[in-house]
């Protein structure tokens, strides 16, 4: 396991990224961890990333310099560097202005870090403070034109440094260089796979609930979904799940649902049937905060009631994942979980006084796909586009009632049905319908009409921050809007949203 100490970078996903893909098990830990708790992992390698700051700086981030001594082989990333030439003595000067971007980098010593690197290749450079000169033990391994001290190597204690970003795709060979660092130096083994960590996990989930019960929240996405097969087969009828219907999902959906996770992996799963409940308490809003604030709040009551009524429940399981994890390590300074806003349940935790389980909180999501693949999941489940946890509610904008809900399902499932049909379920990020709140007049026969709209969104997007309007074929988008409008009884005109993310959001509402 390699350690990973987060001093800030807007890279450090990146790092474990990297390293994972070398089959290595990584975490990243605030700089305030505890040497002793880090000890504990008994990692082969530790990873000092990069940061914003400057050394010199009140309240820059700094760790214990005993680090440098626990035998242990330390790679020091920019920032990272930086603090641990100062800490072993060298000289950081605070530098007038940052060099950023593209650098030659000369390889002066081929070995260690740069084994199978060329001489002269490029690097990616963002720092700020200069190194003057290193601590005693140190030799300079590279250079640049600004530096003479691009990257320092003290092979005696394997402490490395690199002013530049091995991370990054602007550095082409620092995978080759992290590469080096993991198998060479640290003497990692590739043995970090979806199939190792489902059995640890299972054991360690195992271990952790004992005889106890687990209450699950489960929405049919894949993180709830992989999170909930991974604690079945661990503790088997020992876990609850619960799926609440709040009568703003898809057509057939929580029929769907029902079938392959109860008849498939035969897990214990209560639907509480609280369509009327949400649908009661929406009726005549039409402000999507106030939608979004009264199914949370409907949803948390529905949950607790429901998970107050298995006994002897001591955990409550989710599926976060590593990201928001991350997020939370960086903002306040420790790991600290935090709960997704999607299936919110909020201060349930402690108010039922039930303990954690968080399974994925070390995954990237497409690590989630794999591990679903690995415990068996079925392609439909894995493969599902995200879906916001206030439903249609959102997609049905102005007011909510029965009919229109209706009509959006109707449409959403031509549409569905067609993006499948055309082989595009997997390529987009989510493609769905809203239901926009005026009519226009069409023809149809020899009659004039006055119906609905019906818009179509369709994005690709890598994580949702960013999106952009999917260019689908005519042919394709020709044939949605055939059929919806003469399928679906209130639609008399259909158009295609060709707005991107930023300035527009993926959903209308
Ligand atoms: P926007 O519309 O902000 O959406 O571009 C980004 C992603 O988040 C989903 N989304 C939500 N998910 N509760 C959720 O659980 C919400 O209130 C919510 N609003 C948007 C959206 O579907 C997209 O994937």
């Amino acid at each position: 396991m390699i350690i990973i100490i987060d001093f800030g970078s807007q890279y450090n996903q990146l790092i474990a990224r990297r390293v994972r893909e070398n089959h290595v098990f990584c975490r990243i830990e605030a700089p305030g961890a505890a040497l002793e708790a880090i000890r504990c992992h008994s990692p082969q390698g530790i990873i000092l990333s990069g940061g914003p700051s400057s050394i010199y700086e009140t309240g820059s981030p700094k760790i214990d310099p005993a680090i440098f001594s626990l035998g242990i082989p330390i790679l020091g990333i920019c920032y990272g560097m930086q603090f641990m030439v100062a800490a072993l003595g060298g000289k950081v000067e605070r530098a007038q202005k940052r060099e950023y971007g593209f650098a030659q980098l000369s390889v002066t010593h081929p070995d260690g870090l740069f084994k199978g690197v060329r001489r002269d290749t490029t690097c990616w450079m963002s720092h700020g403070d200069s190194i003057q000169q290193l601590p005693p033990g140190f030799h300079a391994t590279a250079s640049t034109a600004n530096t003479t001290f691009a990257a320092a190597f003290d092979t005696r204690r394997k402490l490395l440094g690199v002013q530049f970003h091995p991370e990054v795709d602007h550095t082409p060979m620092g995978a080759v260089m992290l590469r080096n660092f993991l198998f060479t130096i640290c003497g990692c083994k590739r043995s970090w796979t979806m199939k190792s960590f489902a059995k640890e996990t299972i054991r360690e989930i195992q271990q952790t609930v004992g005889d106890k019960r687990v209450v699950l929240g489960l929405s049919g996405g894949v993180d709830s979904s992989v999170t909930a097969v991974l604690l079945h087969q661990s503790i088997g009828k020992h876990l609850t799940c619960i799926f609440v219907d709040n009568g703003l999902l898809r057509k057939n959906e929580a029929v769907q649902l029902k079938h392959s996770l109860r008849q498939h992996l035969q897990i214990n799963i209560r639907f509480v049937n609280a369509a009327p409940l949400f649908l009661k308490a929406l009726r005549g809003v039409t402000d999507p905060e106030r939608k979004r604030k009264i199914i949370g709040r409907i949803f948390m009551a529905v949950f607790e009631a429901e998970a107050r009524k298995i006994k002897g429940a001591e955990f409550l399981a989710q599926g976060t994942l590593y990201p928001d994890v991350i997020e939370s390590i960086s903002a306040f300074g420790g790991p600290s979980s935090i709960i997704k806003s999607h299936h919110n349940v909020g201060g349930l935790p402690k108010r039922m006084k039930l303990k954690l389980i968080e399974p994925l909180r070390y995954l990237f999501k497409d690590e989630v796909r794999q591990l679903g693949e690995q415990l068996g999941i079925t392609d439909d489940l894995i493969w599902r586009q995200p879906f916001p946890g206030p439903g249609l509610a959102i997609r049905v904008l102005g007011e909510i009632t029965a009919r229109r809900l209706t009509i959006l399902r109707n449409v959403d499932e031509i549409l569905l049905e067609e993006i499948r049909k055309g082989g595009f379920y997997k390529k987009l990020w989510q493609s769905f319908a809203v239901l926009l709140p005026i009519k226009s007049v069409g023809v149809m026969g020899d009659a004039r009409t006055y119906e609905n709209i019906a818009a179509v969104r369709a994005v690709t997007s890598r994580d949702a921050m960013t999106a952009d309007w999917a260019r689908l074929p005519h042919e394709l988008l020709a044939r949605v809007s055939n059929r919806i409008i003469n399928e679906v009884d209130g639609v008399n005109r259909v158009v295609y949203d060709i707005s991107s993310k930023p300035p527009s959001t993926i959903e209308w509402e």
